[in-house]
């Protein structure tokens, strides 16, 4: 069974005593859906802070896909789409602008960029919105954008699964 993420005992102690994550060991399987559900400060966001190599672990250790989570591991982010609760993005930028540049930091060409682009801001309900700055966007249109952002690599481990947008994509409300 190919799995998406692996964790064995995955520890992070922030400074001596806050015990963030505390010796998880999860097995997801490629394929599925999975929720990491917990009360607020039990170790969530660290948990996907550590498997994206943003936080180095105080024991244990994760995989996604078979790769190492680590501060240099690169190839494992490209692997990752991940949505903050409050994305921060460039607010000088317009969507396109910002969602190319993302596809350019994946090393996408151009040709994959530009439809994938279009087909991402029409699922997610912004074609109304290519003009304007970010800046100016509302909490809900930087929600929707975050989500395209998340996508714009294909990652095979997503925040959101790419079924999902399919079905945004089709709802009556875009
Ligand atoms: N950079 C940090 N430095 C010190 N403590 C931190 C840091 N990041 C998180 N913590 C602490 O680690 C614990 C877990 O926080 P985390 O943000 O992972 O929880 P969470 O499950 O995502 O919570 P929420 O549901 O509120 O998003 C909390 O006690 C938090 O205060
Ligand atoms: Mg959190």
């Amino acid at each position: 069974m190919e799995l998406a993420i692996r964790t064995e005992h995955l520890t992070k102690i922030f400074g001596r005593r806050l015990i963030a994550v505390n010796d998880l060991n999860l097995e997801v399987p490629a394929g599925s859906i999975f929720g990491l559900l917990g009360p607020n400060g039990a170790g969530k966001t660290t948990t996907l802070r550590l498997l994206l190599g943003l936080q180095r672990p105080t024991a244990g250790r994760a995989e996604v896909f078979g790769r190492p989570c680590g501060v240099n591991s690169v190839s494992v982010r490209r692997l990752i789409g991940y949505l903050p609760t409050n994305p921060k993005l460039p607010g000088h930028l317009r969507p396109v602008e910002y969602l190319d540049l993302l596809g350019q930091l994946y090393g996408l060409p151009a040709e994959v960029r530009r439809p994938r682009l279009a087909s991402l801001l029409r699922a997610v309900g912004l074609l109304g919105a290519t003009g304007q700055r970010i800046r100016t966007f509302s909490t809900g249109m930087i929600t929707r954008l975050g989500i395209a952002a998340s996508l714009v690599g294909d990652p095979p481990l997503s925040s959101r699964p790419r079924g999902w947008i399919l079905r945004l994509a089709a709802s009556p409300w875009t």
